[in-house]
């Protein structure tokens, strides 16, 4: 059985004092029932104040970036290591938004994904493809190409302990109220399933989480998570809202995905 990850990607959003408000709000109103895990992405410098408030309850804590290196001159920089020691569990890896706007490609990715693997953390892979390469009908090219890329030198033992999981986050979908049918999310997922049962073998594939996300909120949650290959939601906006982000996760208790 594949459990469901509702994970909150706050991005360069909100102050100090707005982040501990919106974590300790989670925290207060958390259901106590929920079978999905749950994840918290600020950012970099709200990290250590998040993790305080969160470390008792069942959310984890996710960066959203990370860098390859080892410790060293890497000036702005941050180690897998240094977010390991304040609590880190996940890292999200190709962000489109890094793709897009900070030019991160594929060569990259894949070595913070496997410094991410190799450090004992969960990376949280982000594929999907831009409404021109839709339009184009090269959304499986784009898509099985970064899985290829990214995914290159990873090992079958990293993913059957749990460090893998991957986000389809169709670009034309994030951050513009425009949310990907669940038919169409259900359809590249599936097809995500499939390279990584080319490139892992089946039993792997099938263990290994795929979220949704570009404009998942409370009210569209349900009938994503009802598609048999949507593992759980990465979510931007909504999660900035306690009612919204637990509405997801409330909708996450209960669905079971077999694998
Ligand atoms: P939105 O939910 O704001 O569309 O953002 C999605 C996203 O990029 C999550 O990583």
């Amino acid at each position: 059985m594949r459990k469901l990850l509702i994970a909150g990607n706050w991005k360069m959003n909100l102050t100090l004092a707005k982040s501990v408000d919106l974590a300790s709000g989670l925290k207060k109103n958390f259901p106590a029932d929920t079978s999905a895990q749950v994840a918290l992405i600020p950012t970099f410098v709200h990290l250590p104040a998040v993790h305080q408030i969160i470390q008792d309850t069942p959310m984890a804590l996710g960066a959203q970036d990370v860098y390859f290196e080892k410790p060293g001159a890497f000036t702005g920089e941050v180690s897998t290591e240094m977010l390991r020691e304040i609590g880190v569990q996940y890292v999200l890896v190709g962000h489109s938004e890094r793709r897009h706007i900070l030019g991160e490609a594929d060569p990259l990715l894949n070595k913070k994904l496997r410094a991410v693997i190799a450090e004992g953390l969960t990376a949280i892979l982000c594929v999907g493809e831009t409404l021109d390469q839709r339009k184009a009908g090269r959304t499986q090219a784009v898509v099985g190409e970064q899985l290829n890329n990214d995914l290159a030198q990873v090992s079958g033992e990293a993913i059957a302990a749990g460090h893998l999981v991957i986000a389809y986050e169709p670009v034309w979908a994030i951050g513009t109220g425009l949310t990907a049918t669940p038919t169409q999310a259900q359809e590249v997922h599936a097809f995500i399933r499939g390279q990584l049962s080319r490139l892992f073998g089946a039993a792997l594939a099938d263990q290994i989480q795929i979220q949704y996300g570009g404009s998942a909120k409370k009210a569209n949650a349900a009938e994503l998570l009802a598609q048999p290959d949507i593992d759980g939601l990465l979510v931007g906006g909504a999660s900035l809202i306690v009612e919204e982000f637990l509405g997801m996760v409330r909708a996450a208790t209960g669905v079971k995905k077999s694998a």
